[in-house]
């Protein structure tokens, strides 16, 4: 047992989220570079690089052996097993993003020094808040000239509504950046500019009160240093770690990940705040404790492999309890099928390599051929079935145009394929049925990955239509379908499982609606099989 509690506390598996240009790629590369997972910054990029410099979706085809090995690096960091799980950002924003959350112990917020918090970081810190997990904010780009750090705090207040707590103050920004004063362990940690930001930049170290550091920054930069750190002392939130731990309250670093500024002493703050793998629920509402022996998890992401001739795909799995071994057998909770994991792959920065063994926080990639649905639980011993993961409403709907009526039935087994593996969802329109289905997505790209897939795996060309719809809501409780298809901007259709789904063109008329109906709930995420809250 204690093995496993040993391995556990060394373990952190988390997200970074953040909206597209940010920095995440510049911050994971660094990562992984002071973790000694790659040698050279560059790499995470040249490679990302490749994969968005087309919209073809055939060479993003031949890229995908990328997209597996990015979906989790790890990397050690002062004896701990960091496990940092990709929420993809651009093109390729889909539900994936949102799914890979439910694996993640805790989440950094990255935002831009310059652009302050935006759709995308909206969208991901929300997802983090209706699941409870931990926020440490990172703001970046701090050698640029970028907006007032406080007002960028009560930004993060006010749209997300999350009380901020800084554990470091930048002193000057842009050209005049100096540095960060480290408010947790009083000392300055000193900015200097190096060329390309590829090797690891000295920190200089002094107190506050070290007459070396006034000379240093000059009487005016010192002062409103001074200012700035008496400010907060006096009206600033102090870091309360309960409230961390519950999503309720986050830290912020300053720095600058292509300088490589900051990025140190922050993962040394990061692996002291970011939880280890923690309990976790089951549908009913059970806890599991990560160094419960036996073994189990759940399958948070499919990604479907390269070869188009063979179905086979990999299964992201997250180890909640337990140890996994390869070749072991494992249940399938629900078909009670039991299964042998016999080829399971794990991740190192961007290679992929057979894994042996892990642990509760490990991901784990299972090859599957068709068995394995996003959500499943996977266990040994006792019966467990983890909560599952929500389906998210989607932003984007096109109507599908089948070229060839005669292979409506292949149509329709692929749709449900592909829905069940997540790649897309399914709505039928409730008058016209299984005829022209209509597909939603959280991001645009999906679309084309089904079309593709429809070729290439069924044999099925479609073309589609595009919907003015933008925003989607399940509903629970007593609403007349017809009598909100009659309000204009609307569309009422069933999902695969059949319950009811409204279409707003705009958010205005989604919460017009929303409020002529108080007694209907307005659902954004349901569990598959079941509503949820
Ligand atoms: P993303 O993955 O979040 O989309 O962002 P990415 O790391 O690709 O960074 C977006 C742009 O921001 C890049 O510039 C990158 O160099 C720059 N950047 C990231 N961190 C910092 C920082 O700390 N300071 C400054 N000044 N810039 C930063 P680009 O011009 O789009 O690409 P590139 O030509 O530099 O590769």
């Amino acid at each position: 047992m204690s093995l496993y509690l040993e391995a556990i506390r060394r373990r952190r598996t988390f997200a970074i989220i953040s909206h597209p240009d940010a920095g995440k790629t510049t911050l994971t590369e660094k990562l992984l570079l002071y973790g000694g997972a790659v040698h050279t910054a560059g790499s995470v990029k040249a490679r990302r690089s490749a994969r968005h410099a087309t919209s073809d979706w055939m060479a993003m085809e031949q890229e995908r052996g990328i997209s597996i090995s990015t979906s989790v690096m790890r990397f050690e960091w002062d004896g701990c097993e960091m496990n940092l799980l990709d929420t993809p950002g651009h093109n390729d924003f889909s539900e994936d993003t949102y799914r890979t959350l439910a694996a993640a112990d805790s989440a950094i917020m990255l935002i831009d020094a310059v652009k302050g918090v935006e759709p995308q970081t909206i969208k991901l810190f929300e997802v983090c808040r209706m699941r409870g997990i931990p926020i440490v904010t990172f703001i970046n780009k701090m050698d640029r000239e970028g907006r007032d750090p406080l007002e960028l705090l009560s930004e993060i207040e006010d749209v997300l509504g999350i009380p901020t707590t800084p554990a470091s103050w930048p002193v000057g920004q842009g050209k005049a950046f100096c540095g960060v004063y480290d408010r947790w362990q009083r000392r300055l940690l000193k900015f200097e500019r190096s060329e390309g930001g590829s090797n690891k930049v000295p920190v200089i170290e002094a107190s506050l009160d070290d007459p070396v550091l006034k000379a240093e920054l000059g009487s005016r930069l010192y002062s409103s240093l001074c200012d700035g750190l008496e400010l907060l002392d006096g009206a600033g939130v102090p870091f309360d770690r309960h409230a961390y731990l519950a999503g309720r309250q986050s830290p912020v670093f300053f720095g600058s990940a292509l300088t490589n500024f900051g990025i140190e002493p922050f993962l040394d703050a990061f692996i002291g705040l970011a939880p280890s793998p923690g309990e976790r629920f089951t549908a009913g509402g059970d806890v599991v404790l990560p160094q419960d022996a036996d073994f189990s998890g759940f399958v948070f992401k499919i990604q479907a492999n390269m070869d188009p001739r063979h179905r086979d795909r990999i299964a992201f799995f997250r180890l909640c309890s337990g140890r996994f071994e390869r070749g072991m057998q494992a249940t399938l909770y629900r078909t009670g099928a039991k299964l042998t994991l016999a080829k399971s792959l794990t991740f190192m920065a961007q290679e992929r390599m057979n894994v042996e063994e892990a642990f509760a926080g490990d991901i784990v990639g299972l090859w599957d051929s068709g068995q394995l649905h996003i959500g499943d639980t996977l266990y040994v011993g006792k019966p467990v079935e983890y909560e599952g993961i929500p389906r998210f409403s989607p932003e984007h709907f096109v109507r599908v145009v089948l070229r060839d009526p005669l292979r409506r039935k292949q149509l329709k087994k692929g749709l449900e394929e592909l829905s069940e593996e997540g790649a897309v969802q399914v709505f039928y329109d409730l008058k016209r049925m299984e005829r022209d289905p209509i597909l939603g997505a959280v991001g645009k790209l999906q679309f084309d990955v089904v079309q593709h897939r429809l070729q290439t795996e069924y044999n099925v060309h479609v073309t589609f239509d595009g919907l003015p719809y933008q925003h989607a809501r399940w509903i629970e409780g007593d609403l007349d379908p017809d009598e909100i298809s009659r309000r204009s901007g609307t569309l009422c259709l069933h999902d695969i499982e059949g319950r009811l789904i409204v279409l707003f063109q705009s958010e205005w008329m989604m919460h017009r609606i929303m409020g002529d109906y108080e007694k209907v709930k307005f659902i954004a995420a349901v569990q598959p099989g079941r509503l949820a809250d």
